[in-house]
C-alpha cells in the first residue's frame, strides 16, 4: 500500500470521506502543500499529526472542500435559468422542488431565490441546501458576505436583497427564510426525489470519472421528468443521453 492509500483508508475510517473518488493528482497536490507547511513529511505522519490536534484535521478538511463561491457565479448562465428555464418549470408546476447540491457558503441558493423571486412571492420559495462541510454550512447561515462575492449581483437585486453592513454585506432574512441547509456527503448519502430543478455547480470537477458517472446517474433519478440539472461552466456532460438527459441550453439538461 502507497502513503497516499494508507492516508485514504485512515481518512475514510476517521471523517468517512472517500478520498479514491477525488481525482488523485489534483487532491495530492493540494494535500501535499498543507502537510509540508506545516512541517509533516509524508501522508502517514500527517494523518498522525491530525490524530493529536483537531485544528489540523479542520485544516485538512478545509483544503480538500475548496469551498470558493460568489453570487451570480457566470452572470449569463443565470440569465438562462431566469428567462428560460424557470418560465418553463413554472409553467408545467407551481410549486417547484429545488435543490442546490455543494452549496458551499450559500452563495448559490441565495442567488435561486432571488432569480426565482422574479416570478413567485418569496414565501411561496423553498429551496434545500447542501453541502459536506458542515464549516461552509455554518457561514451559509450567518448569510454575510465580503463586498468580492457580490461582484456579479445586479445593481437593483443588491439594493434589494443585501443590507450593508461596513466592509460586509448581509443577505435579508426574507431570502435567508427561503433555504433549508442540511449537511450531505453526494458520493454516500441518499437523495430525495421528484426535484423540479438540481442546481450543482464547481464540484464536479473534483471527482473521478467513476464517481461523476454515479452522482449524474443519481442526479437523473432524483430529478421528475422534464426536471433540469444546472451544471457549472466547466463541466458539460460528455454523453448526457446515457442519463436520459437532453440539452436544453449550454450547461442545463432536462431528463427525457
Ligand atoms: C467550489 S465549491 C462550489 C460552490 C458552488 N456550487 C458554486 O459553484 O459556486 C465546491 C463545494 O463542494 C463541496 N463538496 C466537496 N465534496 C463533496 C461531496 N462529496 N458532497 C457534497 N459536497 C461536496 C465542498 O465542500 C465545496 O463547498
Amino acid at each position: 500500500m502507497t502513503d497516499y492509500e494508507g492516508f485514504i483508508t485512515n481518512i475514510k475510517r476517521k471523517t468517512n470521506i472517500d478520498l479514491a473518488l477525488y481525482k488523485e493528482a489534483q487532491m495530492k497536490r493540494r494535500l501535499t502543500s498543507l502537510y509540508e507547511k506545516r512541517g509533516f513529511k509524508n501522508f502517514n505522519d500527517f494523518y498522525k499529526g491530525m490524530e493529536r490536534d483537531q485544528q489540523l484535521l479542520s485544516e485538512f478538511l478545509d483544503r480538500m472542500t475548496i469551498n470558493v463561491s460568489e453570487f451570480y457565479r457566470n452572470g449569463k448562465r443565470w440569465e438562462v435559468l431566469q428567462n428560460k428555464i424557470f418560465p418553463r418549470l413554472l409553467k408545467e408546476n407551481r410549486k417547484l422542488k429545488i435543490w442546490s447540491a455543494a452549496c458551499s457558503t450559500g452563495e448559490e441558493p441565495y442567488t435561486i431565490a432571488m432569480v426565482l423571486s422574479n416570478y413567485l412571492p418569496l414565501s411561496q420559495i423553498s429551496i434545500l441546501a447542501t453541502d459536506l462541510d458542515e464549516n461552509a454550512i455554518a457561514k451559509a447561515k450567518t448569510g454575510i458576505y465580503p463586498e468580492r462575492s457580490l461582484a456579479e449581483v445586479p445593481t437593483a437585486i443588491k439594493e434589494k436583497y443585501f443590507v450593508k453592513n461596513g466592509m460586509f454585506y448581509q443577505v435579508k432574512d426574507e431570502i435567508k427564510r427561503t433555504v433549508t441547509f442540511r449537511k450531505h456527503n453526494l458520493l454516500k448519502d441518499p437523495y430525495e426525489q421528484n426535484y423540479d430543478l438540481i442546481v450543482c455547480r464547481n464540484v464536479m470537477i473534483y471527482f473521478t470519472e467513476e464517481a461523476k458517472d454515479q452522482i449524474y446517474l443519481n442526479f437523473s433519478k432524483a430529478l421528475r421528468p422534464g426536471g433540469v440539472l444546472f451544471v457549472g461552466s466547466t463541466e458539460q456532460i460528455f454523453n448526457p443521453s446515457k442519463y436520459s438527459f437532453d440539452i436544453e441550453d449550454t450547461f442545463f439538461y432536462s431528463k427525457a
